[in-house]
């Protein structure tokens, strides 16, 4: 059987944080380590534009996304690594199925239908109020990003699992049409990924303003961490480990000694200050090297563009190729 393809797509808004790491960043490089598939990761600026039209942010968010997976030791020789809109053929095939997919399905989309529920919320007499032709066609330019490149898993959080399912459907309604084209897709949901609590104890994420950026200097990641909350408790008093927002992170990073003996200390009452001074320690001694690494990076933006327009050159042998026998599928061809 030939190798599997996997892929991925990293919308570019905003700066990672850990939660990004834990939930997708940190198994999509240890998977990018393994031969035993094909891997192409991206960043989906296309998708980002959908929500940010600041262009100076969207640029820098590119460019920070792309520093961080790289800083964090993504195998760019072993995974193709690069940027959705360095791909052309990802919009010509993104209007290709958008013939073959139906509105209805689109109406379907849990974004989507979230925007409307707000309008009608607020009593909006327009239910698609704010609504952009790219919000609503999300789905089908994701499905051209799977399709493009035949993948066969796609790993995702679970909001997305909707979208592939949504991918491989448009894609089975185009082999039916034009016969058999494209690959089935199927979402991968790590059960195993840690969800990361944020400063709130929320989920970590950007929506919730509760995050704490990877890759801040020394001084402010200690600030943040100070401000994780904790309840009541005195120094001296147990504390429940598994009702901790500090424990929870301090699990997704440290190894499993080290997180036993954090977690004896707390049930024998380390005070929260110090539990704090301790959860800062671990991880500024875990991200200090691909700290230092990303801060070249970001001063060395000539270098990340190099990098990801090698990879665009791996990602367009395989589309390029590929859009020609999809175009040909459907009539869109020299005439003689
Ligand atoms: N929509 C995905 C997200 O918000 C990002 C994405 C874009 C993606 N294209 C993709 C993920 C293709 C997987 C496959 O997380």
């Amino acid at each position: 059987m030939s190798k599997q393809t996997v892929l991925t797509g990293i919308t570019t808004t905003g700066t990672p944080h850990l939660g990004n790491y834990v939930g997708a960043i940190r198994p999509a490089i240890a998977a990018s380590y393994t031969g035993d598939v094909n891997s192409y990761y991206f960043l989906a600026d296309y998708h980002a534009l959908v929500k940010n039209q600041d262009p100076a942010r969207l640029k820098q968010s590119s460019l920070e996304v792309a520093a961080t997976w790289l800083a964090l030791g993504l195998d760019t020789d072993k995974s193709v690594f690069y940027r959705q809109s360095d791909i052309p053929e990802i919009p010509e095939l993104s209007w290709i199925i958008s013939s073959v997919t139906a509105k209805g399905l689109m109406n379907r989309a849990h974004a989507y239908k979230a925007a409307v529920h707000d309008n009608e919320d607020s009593g909006s007499r327009d239910p698609d109020k704010g609504v952009s032709m790219a919000l609503f066609g999300y789905p089908v330019l994701m499905t051209a990003d799977i399709l493009m490149f035949n993948a066969n898993k796609v790993p995702v959080g679970k909001d997305q699992i909707q979208h592939v399912e949504m991918a491989r459907d448009i894609a089975q309604r185009f082999n039916h049409i034009y016969g058999e084209t494209f690959v089935l897709p199927e979402a991968v949901v790590d059960k195993h990924a840690a969800v990361l609590a944020g400063l709130d104890g929320r989920k970590m994420s950007k929506s919730y303003n509760n995050t704490i950026p990877l890759f801040e200097p020394s001084k402010k990641l200690r600030k943040l961490i100070m401000k994780i909350k904790t309840n009541s408790l005195e120094p001296g008093e147990p504390k429940d480990p598994d009702d901790c927002t500090l424990f929870d992170i301090y699990k997704a990073f440290a190894a499993e000694s080290d997180t036993a003996a954090f977690r004896q200390k707390l049930v024998k009452g380390m005070g929260w200050g110090d539990a704090k001074q301790e959860l800062f320690e671990y991880l500024d001694a875990h991200l200090e090297a691909p700290r230092a690494e990303y801060a070249k990076l970001i001063a060395d933006p000539g270098h990340v563009e190099l990098v990801l327009q090698q990879g665009a050159e791996r990602a367009r042998e395989y589309s390029t190729d590929f859009i020609g026998k999809i175009r040909k599928a459907v009539g869109i061809q020299p005439l003689g």
